[in-house]
């Protein structure tokens, strides 16, 4: 029993273990070839959600809007109409108006070489991995006109929207045998820091790139409670159905 246990184990971690080796390889970014690294999402997590929803309106929501998302939405995650007005309004817009912003496209466009794409979706169009390691991969480069560079998206038209708080990362470049060639490995190294510790500014992505899944699909949160409910009432039913079948055979038995 003992082994027979041992060698279960044992399967197990292996297993385990090449799930792990081939889950990075497999996600590479299509256009530069960097490893993604895994979006924490969870949508059951309101207070993420709201941290979240607090950032994109402080940080994102100064070029890219949301048009097809209300703030009045926002009260599913758990947040009032008075905390929604206090801490994510400006004071032009109403509770139940869309996220839009005033920049217009073309002066974007001018500014940056591309307009900034609307964020509704953005997270179906663009994967969460993907945002999640655009956000992790900026460094500065001042060969570039607005100073930074990205290594998920080399030569981007979007300056460091978190700059703040991730500080200015440095681009490391390191020379690696593969194969038998010398082949450059670039990563991103911490530069001059910002207002949050590395920790901290991966949680804040976190809880962002999770906002901009929810708010491309808002139904998800409340369907996932829907579907609780149903367990629910499936396994009362059970029950019911289970004493009607002992019901019915006790008359023909007898
Ligand atoms: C200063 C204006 C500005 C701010 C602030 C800004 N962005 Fe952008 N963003 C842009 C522009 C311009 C583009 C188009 C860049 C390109 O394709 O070269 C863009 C593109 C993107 C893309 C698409 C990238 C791709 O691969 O096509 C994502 C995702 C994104 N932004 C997320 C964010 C998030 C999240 C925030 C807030 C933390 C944010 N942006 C804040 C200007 C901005």
């Amino acid at each position: 029993m003992a082994k027979f246990r041992n060698r279960a184990f044992a399967a197990l971690v292996s297993l385990a273990a090449v799930l792990f080796t081939a889950a990075p390889s497999s996600a590479l970014a299509a256009s530069s070839g960097v490893a993604l690294q895994r979006a924490p999402v969870n949508l059951q997590d309101a207070v993420s959600l709201q941290r979240g929803a607090h950032l994109f309106v402080n940080y994102c929501m100064g070029c890219h809007s949301a048009n097809y998302m209300r703030f009045n939405r926002l009260t599913d995650l758990g947040l009032t109409e008075e905390q929604i007005k206090e801490y994510l309004l400006f004071a032009t817009d109403k509770v139940g108006s869309p996220m839009t912003i005033a920049m217009r496209p073309a002066d974007a466009k001018e500014w940056m070489g591309k307009a900034p794409p609307d964020m509704t979706v953005i997270a179906r169009s663009k994967r969460p991995d993907y945002i999640y390691t655009l956000l992790k991969s900026y460094y500065v480069d001042e060969s570039r006109a607005l100073g930074w560079n990205n290594l998920a998206y080399p030569n981007i038209g979007m300056p460091h929207p978190l700059w703040q708080l991730q500080g200015a990362a440095q681009l490391k470049v390191e020379e690696k045998q593969s194969h038998g060639h010398a082949v450059q490995v670039k990563s991103i190294a911490p530069g001059e820091p910002g207002l949050l510790n590395a920790v901290e500014y991966d949680r804040a992505v976190g809880d962002l790139v999770n906002y901009l899944v929810y708010m491309g699909e808002p139904w998800k949160v409340q369907s996932s409670r829907v579907g609780i409910v149903v367990m629910f009432f499936l396994a009362i039913l059970l029950v019911f159905v289970y004493l009607l079948k002992l019901e019915f055979w006790r008359d023909i038995k007898h």
